[in-house]
């Protein structure tokens, strides 16, 4: 796992969305999509690359980590809907070749194992973005969550429906009920790549990266990960006993080595 360390989020945003951006030009056809905060900046500058250096998505599918049972895909809340508008609307990306899991499915448990189909039909997911709840989730595997899980349905913690009602008119319009990729679902896509902004992270991500492998830190997986990067912000690295060393890589990168 490498740790990547970024003076501010805008500067995090922009060295996922250049991971992103070496990959599509090096053939990746397949990319995982996480939604939330996180996530906005890395989009804003893949659409910005889109539109002053020419990034194309035209051969890309893309695949998002969640969909909240009981919203259409019409909901502006609707995972389908905010990757529609932070970012397909601004690229060249294919909407019929975004899938996602449908939140008004008639038996969520079927349409659960569906969307795994579909995914292992694909083959791995080239690069998977993350972003990571404070409790530590990826995707929605709140703690708990085992480690060999595929995409199934979720309930939602407190917690996190109360992280999110920002995005909504209040906790009670959070749905307490999800569809998720499963930890090993996440764990086989080939390169993961988790962005952590702000200070409220940095209890997550230093448990993530140090901490034990737990099914208590979801997130935690990426240390069995055979290429996984964190890229974090000043804020969110604050915790992070092993920062000196993070800092050293970073210093001494061997020349022309990515991501
Ligand atoms: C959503 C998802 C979640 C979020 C996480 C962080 O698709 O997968 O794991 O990435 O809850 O959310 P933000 O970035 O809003 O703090």
């Amino acid at each position: 796992m490498e740790v990547v360390i970024r003076p501010d989020a805008d500067d995090a945003g922009r060295t996922v969305a250049g991971i992103i951006h070496h990959a599509i030009v090096e053939g990746t056809k397949t990319l995982g999509l996480a939604t939330g905060a996180s996530s906005l900046g890395v989009y804003r500058d893949l659409a910005r690359r889109h539109r002053q250096e020419g990034l194309s998505f035209a051969d890309v599918d893309a695949f998002l980590l969640d969909e909240y049972i009981g919203l259409p895909p019409s909901h502006p809340q609707s995972y389908a809907q905010v990757i529609r508008r932070e970012l397909v609307d601004h690229v060249d990306l294919d909407p019929v070749r975004v899938h996602a899991p449908r939140g008004t499915a008639s038996d969520p448990q079927q349409e659960a194992r569906r969307f795994e189909r579909t995914l292992t039909a694909a083959g791995p997911v080239a690069v998977q973005i993350l972003g990571i709840g404070v409790n530590g989730h990826i995707g929605f595997n709140e703690p708990g969550s085992s480690l060999a899980s595929c995409t199934r349905l979720k309930t939602l913690t407190d917690d996190t429906r109360r992280d999110n009602a920002r995005f909504f008119g209040g906790i009670d319009e959070v749905p307490r009920h999800v569809i998720t990729q499963g930890l090993a679902t996440i764990g086989r896509a080939s390169h993961l790549v988790l962005i952590a902004t702000g200070p409220h992270k940095a209890y997550a991500v230093a448990a993530a990266v140090e901490g034990p492998v737990s099914a208590m830190c979801p997130a935690s997986i990426l240390q069995l990960h055979p290429h996984a990067t964190v890229v974090v912000d000043e804020l969110a690295a604050a915790r992070l006993e092993q920062q000196p060393y993070y800092r050293h890589i970073a210093r001494h990168r061997p020349a022309g080595q990515g991501y």
